[in-house]
């Protein structure tokens, strides 16, 4: 690692944690030992999935437009480091974080972070302001809603820049299929949603400013990038919903 230094790096179980302190949730847990190769490749495999993630990529590109060259970027959860080669592409320094060892240890063969730490997002062993920016994909909507602004904040302190993350939203063509499904009487899956005042709301209870919402592909995809940041010379609000 080069110029940075987390302070005090937590794992599984090795950290005398308050129970309220962090939110549970299906994915704090699920991926811990699961074959993390094959999470890639179903998640990233194949044309379509992989013209996805340069479109993800492409707006992420937009949405990190004023952070210079040769930041220290935050990626969290980094996963498998699907992010990192785009990232470091685009010049930053980048130190990939996940409480998942299997993620991890895939994201270690790569080369285009500086490093990686084993730690949970919710008590993350950074100081406020160490990095340039904070990505976040693939992982909001899996926390419960009333965990979000607190999540939100605690990643948005750790950066002097933007906290850029990912949100799914209902404005799409598979979801109002669903809707119809639904309305004829048939099955149809119910996913995690954020309208836009739904997600106006949780970010305002985070304390943070909305800067961008960006559709990943309008209709097509419920992926929306959205850009916040902690208003200038304002003492972050304390979230509410959440421990404190
Ligand atoms: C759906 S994956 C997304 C990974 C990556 N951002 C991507 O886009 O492929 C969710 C990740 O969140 C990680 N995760 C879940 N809870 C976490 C926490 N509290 N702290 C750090 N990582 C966490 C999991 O280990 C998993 O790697």
């Amino acid at each position: 690692m080069h110029g940075f230094a987390p302070v005090g790096v937590g794992c599984y179980g090795a950290r005398a944690m308050p129970a309220s302190a962090t939110a549970d949730y299906a994915a704090r847990w699920g991926y811990r030992t699961l074959d993390a190769r094959r999470y890639e490749r179903r998640r990233y495999g194949g044309w379509i999935r992989r013209l996805n993630l340069r479109r993800l990529e492409k707006t992420l590109a937009r949405a990190l437009s004023g952070v210079a060259p040769g930041a220290l970027v935050l990626d969290v959860p980094c996963g498998t480091g699907i992010l990192a080669p785009f990232l470091a592409g685009r010049g930053f320094r980048v130190v990939g974080t996940d409480l998942s060892p299997a993620m991890l240890a895939v994201a270690h063969e790569g080369t285009e972070a500086l490093g990686h730490v084993q730690a949970d997002l919710e008590l993350p062993p950074y100081s406020p302001g160490t990095f340039g920016a904070v990505i976040c994909t693939r992982f909001l909507m899996h926390l419960p809603a009333e965990s979000r602004p607190r999540v939100l904040r605690t990643l948005a302190e750790l950066a002097r820049g933007p906290l850029v993350g990912t949100v799914c939203h209902p404005y799409t063509l598979k979801t109002f299929g669903r809707s119809v499904r639904r309305l004829l009487g048939r099955t149809a899956k119910r996913s995690p949603r954020l309208t836009r005042s739904a997600l106006a709301a949780e970010v305002a209870a985070a304390g943070l400013r909305l800067e961008r919402v960006i559709p990943v592909m309008p209709i097509l995809s419920e992926v929306w990038v959205v850009v916040l940041s902690v208003p200038s010379g304002a003492q972050l609000a304390a979230p509410r919903g959440g421990p404190q």
